[in-house]
């Protein structure tokens, strides 16, 4: 397929199937949608659809999430996962504030130097926010350009896909192109085997990095109902847990690294969420 056949077939497919039902897309406000983008990065699209209009109505500008308690902030977060992402987009909340007037930069470079923004997210922000001709690579994007433009290849760099993405990049009405290219790839393609297997970056998590993700997020879960001790928090982490055992020494280097990330803090022997 031709750069432009490929368009035109995506363009067809999404006239037809394209997803409308998605409430971050009936909005151009730039905070509402670098908040929406930073949730997908990790959340399924019906979880964030739960959780993102709540979000937004408590912190509907970059200030009022920017002023906020922490606490408060993980609270809104429940249910999203990834614990650290929300305190990093309260930190890209006060650069906003601070250094960019209180609105979302539409410039590459400022986005990807706010904390939790790497480069595809910052595309994405451009592209959706801003209508930008942006090249970001997603999940479904990933999938739709192994699929049609690496047959049978194995290995393929991230950088081989965006030089796909930037080739048949149309002219105008980025915003749309790619809502286009991610319901092509997660709907149209659900039934072939993931072409993302073929993707370098591809890598099942381990179940390590799995426990150590849940274990982050019980602490947390733990330390909202309030501060304690250490041996304390680990009680009610083993309750959260309904009895799966932790040992001392996973549950200590958990902890120590989300005291090392500012996400909690030690007073004394109290251990609490910052605020
Ligand atoms: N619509 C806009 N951004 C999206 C994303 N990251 N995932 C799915 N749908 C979207």
């Amino acid at each position: 397929m031709t750069p432009a056949q490929f368009r035109n077939f995506i363009w067809t497919w999404y006239r037809k199937n394209g997803r409308h039902d998605l409430t971050w897309r009936h909005t151009d406000e730039p905070w509402h949608i670098f908040v929406s983008e930073v949730m997908l990065q990790q959340t399924q699209v019906s979880r964030v659809a739960d959780i993102w209009p709540q979000f937004i109505r408590r912190f509907p500008t970059p200030r009022a999430l920017a002023t906020a308690p922490l606490r408060e902030v993980l609270a809104a977060w429940r249910g999203m996962g990834y614990n650290r992402r929300a305190a990093y987009l309260q930190r890209a909340a006060r650069i906003i504030e601070a250094e960019h007037g209180g609105r979302v930069p539409a410039d590459i470079e400022r986005l990807q130097a706010l904390p939790g923004i790497g480069r595809n997210t910052a595309g994405s922000i451009l592209a959706f926010a801003f209508d930008r001709p942006a090249v970001f690579i997603e999940t479904n994007i990933r999938r739709t350009y192994l699929h049609h433009f690496f047959p049978g290849k194995t290995d393929v760099p991230d950088s081989a896909v965006a030089a796909w993405v930037a080739r048949t990049l149309p002219k105008k009405d980025f915003r749309k192109w790619y809502w286009a290219l991610m319901d092509y790839g997660s709907a149209a393609l659900a039934g072939v085997p993931n072409p993302n297997r073929r993707a370098r970056v591809y890598a099942i998590q381990a179940k390590f990095a799995g426990s150590r993700r849940e274990l982050r997020g019980k602490i947390v879960q733990a330390l909202l109902d309030g501060g304690g001790s250490a041996p304390a928090i680990r009680a009610r982490v083993q309750t959260l847990l309904q009895g799966r055992k932790i040992s001392a020494r996973v549950f200590d280097a958990t902890l120590a690294a989300l005291l090392a990330e500012g996400l909690i803090h030690r007073r004394g022997g109290r251990i609490a969420i910052r605020s």
